[in-house]
This record gives structure tokens, C-alpha cells and sequence, in this order.
């Protein structure tokens, strides 16, 4: 790989601050200081120090984004635009992809990650990793519907959904505000939920997954890399 692909990679700055970083002296290969970005580098035999210090490769990549309305949540569409696409070059080049779904017009906290374990560890069922919701539905939400998610919403295919927590935050006689934690994700699954209580999601954006809020500096269609102590939240070391 090419030296300041791979130190970009490896989170040492954009191609532009790697490339100073290398005409500074402060790259080291083999013993040698390396001024040429286009060198090539092999990371498995070859010894790369960043001013004296060793480089580590990073294999996986752990991303959150604020996802806009309007974009699929999947690494390829034929017709619109993917979240994918919202990605620079510098991260894409790790083939990320979305950890679980959005619907196209849901927005907020969206993980990607090229680790297939991670995205195992929070998609499976047995984990029951709570995600919380703000909604706005054309309806009245009511005491009752609290308690109907409390114990579990009937869908309209049978289903009984798994005990999930309403928090009503406006409710006038047209249009109400809420907050909703679930456990799974089933299709369509907050929208189906409001539908067999009667209401009606006219906006959804996701707020948090587990302990992992949406970081509220992001804009739509922004993205980060997590943290260490971000990723610890889900008792995730990466390698
Ligand atoms: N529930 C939905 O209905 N849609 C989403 O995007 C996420 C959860």
C-alpha cells in the first residue's frame, strides 16, 4: 500500500497533513525517514515508526453517523443514494457497513463497522441491545398505550412485541411526542407499533443504542469514528 494511504488509514490525517507529516522527516521506514508519499509499504514485514513510534495497523473500523432522511441504509441501491456514499475515501477504504437498518426516512444514530463480529454482537436477538426512538405521530397517546408497550404490542401480522418503554413527551388532541425503547428490531418496527395503537409516525430519528447516544455535535449525514471507551459500552475491545 501506498505509504500515505496507509498512514491516513491509520488515522495520522487527511493525505494533505500526511503528506507535511512525511516532509517534516517524521516517518521512518525500515530506519530510513521516508519523504516520497507515493513509496510503497508493506505493513506485515516492513518496520514503520511515526516520530519514533511505532505504527499499528488498524483492521477494523467503528463508525457512528447522524443519518439523514432520504438515504438507504445499505452498502448498494440502484436507485438512491446509500449512507455509504456520505463516507470519504479515507474510511472507505476499510468497506464499511451498516451495523442493522434505518428506513429511508428515519434519521439519527447509525453504527458501520467492517468487524462482522461487532455487528453480531448488537444485531442478534439474544443480546436484546435496547434502541431508543423519538417519534412524532398524528394521534393522541394516552396512559394506556404506556402500558400496552409495557407488556407487549400486538402487531398487525400476530406478533407480539417484546416489552419495550413508552415515554409520552407532548400529547395534545391531534399529534403526540414520544420517546420509545425496544429490544429487537423488527421490520418497520416502531411504526408498526404505533400503527396498532392507532397513531400515525410522521418523524423518526433513532437517539440511542444501548448506552450510546447520537453525538449531538454531528450534523445529518456526519460521521465519527467511536471511541475506545464508546466501544467499552458494549463490552467491545477492538483487536
Ligand atoms: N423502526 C422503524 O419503524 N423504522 C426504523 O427506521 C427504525 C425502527
Amino acid at each position: 500500500m501506498r505509504l500515505d494511504k496507509l498512514l491516513s488509514n491509520m488515522g495520522a490525517g487527511s493525505r494533505k497533513e500526511v503528506k507535511q507529516l512525511l516532509k517534516s522527516g517524521a516517518i521512518q521506514v525500515d530506519g530510513e525517514i521516508v519523504l516520497d508519499p507515493k513509496q510503497h509499504v508493506d505493513v506485515e514485514t516492513q518496520d514503520i515508526l511515526m516520530y519514533g513510534e511505532p505504527v499499528v495497523y488498524q483492521k477494523y473500523i467503528y463508525l457512528m453517523m447522524n443519518k439523514p432522511p432520504g438515504v438507504i441504509s445499505a452498502t448498494e441501491d440502484k436507485r438512491d443514494q446509500t449512507v455509504i456514499e456520505l463516507l470519504f475515501e479515507d474510511v472507505t477504504y476499510f468497506k464499511p457497513f451498516p451495523v442493522g437498518r434505518l428506513d429511508k426516512d428515519t434519521e439519527g444514530l447509525l453504527l458501520l463497522t467492517n468487524d462482522g463480529s461487532f455487528n453480531h454482537a448488537l444485531m442478534s436477538p439474544k443480546k436484546h441491545v435496547a434502541k431508543t426512538y423519538y417519534a412524532e405521530v398524528i394521534g393522541t397517546l394516552t396512559e394506556e398505550d404506556v402500558i400496552e408497550v409495557q407488556e407487549g404490542v400486538t402487531l398487525e401480522d400476530g406478533y407480539k412485541t417484546k416489552p419495550g418503554k413508552l415515554v409520552i413527551l407532548e400529547a395534545t388532541d391531534e399529534t403526540s411526542t414520544l420517546e420509545l425503547t425496544i429490544t429487537e428490531g423488527k421490520f418497520h418496527q416502531v411504526k408498526r407499533m404505533m400503527l396498532a395503537l392507532g397513531k400515525e409516525v410522521t418523524y423518526l430519528k433513532r437517539l440511542s443504542i444501548g448506552e450510546l447516544p447520537l453525538d449531538s455535535t454531528l450534523e445529518p449525514g456526519e460521521y465519527r469514528e467511536l471511541t475506545r471507551g464508546e466501544l467499552a459500552l458494549f463490552d467491545w475491545t477492538p483487536e
